[in-house]
Parts: structure tokens; sequence; C-alpha cells
């Protein structure tokens, strides 16, 4: 597939577009800052500026638009990561503008040139818990995609935002559009430099619902939303199988989550971030173990 990548130059993106480069597809990245990376096209564009977007869309990307046959060969996918990707980064009203008016714009501008699959970055940030003011416990567990979507910080609320503003699209236009509630994102070399911390203090994860998503796996993810039609809108919790501490899962339970009702029986280390949906309806498997990344018996 030809795939416009919004933000494939930040953290998860520089994982992801290898990835999907790597499955046969032709990837260009748009970005404020190029992707140093074989085999990717840039454009350099802020998905602020809805003009920038269309633009970005409609143009040659690399020198072989230019070759026969003549016109610019259309996008089939839009992949959307690009945003300001926490609070306390920039201003709260600065965040939620450009996270709201990048996807609206980006969306808007897909499904006006005809681009049927659309699949974009949400966040765990959507059910309250991470950023919360004080400490949130979830309704339930394991927290599923029909938990309650209330934050109260600026980001969460433009991710809410954002499922409102693709579910909208999707029945208007009929098109595919995807939404994953990403969890927090870990590189291949963050496992050795973190999680002996999160093993020494499991309250470390509290704040995301002990999940963890490789950022290799979010690609698998990405090539499944791919290769799978005719959903119309959904959105998908995205985790590794494990929970990213040491601890089984009765004991969190028991130190973090009393009084939570379990929603099903849990195995002895699944993640309390259930990616159930994912793995049914897009055939989810995600492959990452944390223990076997940071290599010591733990
Ligand atoms: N990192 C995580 O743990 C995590 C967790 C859940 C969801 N997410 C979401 O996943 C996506 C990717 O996150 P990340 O950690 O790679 O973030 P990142 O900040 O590392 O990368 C985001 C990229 O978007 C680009 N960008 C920002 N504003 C832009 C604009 N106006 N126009 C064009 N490009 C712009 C940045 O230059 C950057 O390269 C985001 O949507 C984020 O909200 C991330």
């Amino acid at each position: 597939m030809r795939i416009l990548f919004t933000g494939g130059s930040g953290k998860a993106g520089r994982h992801v577009v290898p990835y999907l480069l790597a499955q046969g597809h032709r990837v260009t990245n748009l970005d404020l800052v190029p992707l140093e990376a074989e085999g990717v096209e840039n454009l350099t564009a802020d998905l602020t500026d809805s003009g920038q977007v269309w633009g970005a869309l409609t143009q040659p990307s690399d020198f072989r638009d230019l070759e026969p046959p003549r016109g610019v060969p259309a996008y089939d996918a839009v992949v959307h990561f690009a945003a300001i990707p926490r609070i306390m980064i920039r201003s709260d009203n600065e965040t939620y503008r450009v996270n709201t008016m990048g996807t609206y714009n980006v969306i808007e501008a897909a499904l006006g040139l005809g681009i049927r699959k659309v699949i974009f970055a949400s966040s765990e940030t959507t059910y309250g818990i991470c950023f919360a003011d004080g400490e949130r416990k979830p309704d339930y567990i394991p927290v599923d995609e029909e938990h309650p979507t209330l934050p109260g910080d600026s980001y969460a609320m433009s991710k809410v935002c954002n499922e409102a503003t693709a579910r909208c699209f999707q029945q208007r236009s009929g098109a595919d559009i995807y939404g994953l509630r990403i969890n927090n994102v870990f590189e291949p070399h963050e496992y050795a430099e973190k999680f002996p911390d999160f093993v020494a203090d499991p309250d470390l994860r509290r704040r995301n619902i002990f999940a963890y998503i490789d950022a290799r796996d979010l690609g698998r993810m990405v090539q499944c939303c791919l290769e799978t039609d005719g959903l119309g809108y959904e959105v998908f919790n995205v985790a590794n199988a494990n929970s990213s501490v040491a601890i089984s899962t009765d004991e969190v339970a028991e130190r973090f989550y009393a009084g939570v009702p379990r929603k099903r029986e849990m195995g002895p280390d699944e993640t309390f971030y259930s990616i159930e949906k994912a793995r049914r309806l897009v055939g989810f498997a995600p492959q990452v173990d944390w223990r076997e990344e940071v290599g010591t018996e733990v």
C-alpha cells in the first residue's frame, strides 16, 4: 500500500514506519521534522494548517512520482500519529488545539480525497486514569473499550474529542476509521533502562494500568489494521499480552485494585489493559515480552 504516515519521526513512528516499510508498503512521513531512515519519503508540514495537509496528500512525495504514468499516485491509507503526546510539554490549550485540529484536518482531507482507510493514535489516557489529579482506579478490571472515557486533562480530552470526530466522519463517509488506544510505548533500548525500577516498585506502573506496548508490536497492530477492511469505526486498546510488573495478577489486584470488580477471569500474568477486541477483530498478536528484552531473570 502507499501510506501517508503522520508523526513518523517521533518515538513510536520511528519504529512503526520501518516496520511498515519491511512489510512492503511505500511510506511518506509527514512531520515537522524528517525521519532519517532508509526508504522513507519525508514531507515537512504542519498538520494544524489544513491547506498544508491537503497539499501534502496531493503533491509528489518522491522523484518517482514524476515518472510515468503521469499524475501523483493516490494514497491507499493514512496512519495518523502526529500529536503533542502528553500534558506538561506545551500549555494545555495548545495541546488541545494541535491535537484536535491536526486530527480534524487529516481525516477531513483523507476522506475528501477518497481514501477509505484511516488509522489514528488515540490513547490509554482517555480512560481518565493516567493523568488523573490524585489516584483514580478503573471502574472494573481488565479495562476494555467499554470502560467510560471521562478524563480531566487536556491531552486526554483532545483524544476523546478526536475519537468523536473520527466517529462522525466515519458515519458520514462509510470509510474504515480505526482508533488505537495506545498504552505506554517502549522502544527496544528502554527495557534494560526502565523495567528494573518497575520490578522494584510496581506502583510506578499504576497510572498505566500496569500495561505497556512495545513500539514494534505497535507496528504489528497498525499492519493488522491495514489488512482488515470493513469494520467501519472501531477503537482498540493496544498493549502487550502481559503486565509490566513482576508480581502476579492476583497480587496487583490485591495491592492496587481493592474493591474494583473483576469483569472476567484473568491469566496469572495477563495485562490489565484488555487486548481481546484487537485479537478478535484484527488478529493482533503481540510478540514482545519485557522479561526477554531486559535479559535477566526477574
Ligand atoms: N508515547 C506514548 O507512550 C504514547 C501513548 C499513547 C498514545 N500515544 C500517541 O501516539 C502518537 C505518537 O506518540 P509519540 O510518543 O511517538 O510522540 P512524539 O512526540 O515522539 O512524536 C510525535 C510526532 O508528531 C510530530 N508533530 C507534532 N505536532 C505536529 C504538527 N503540528 N504537524 C506535524 N507533525 C507534528 C512531532 O514532530 C513528532 O515527530 C501520538 O498521537 C501520541 O499521542 C503515545
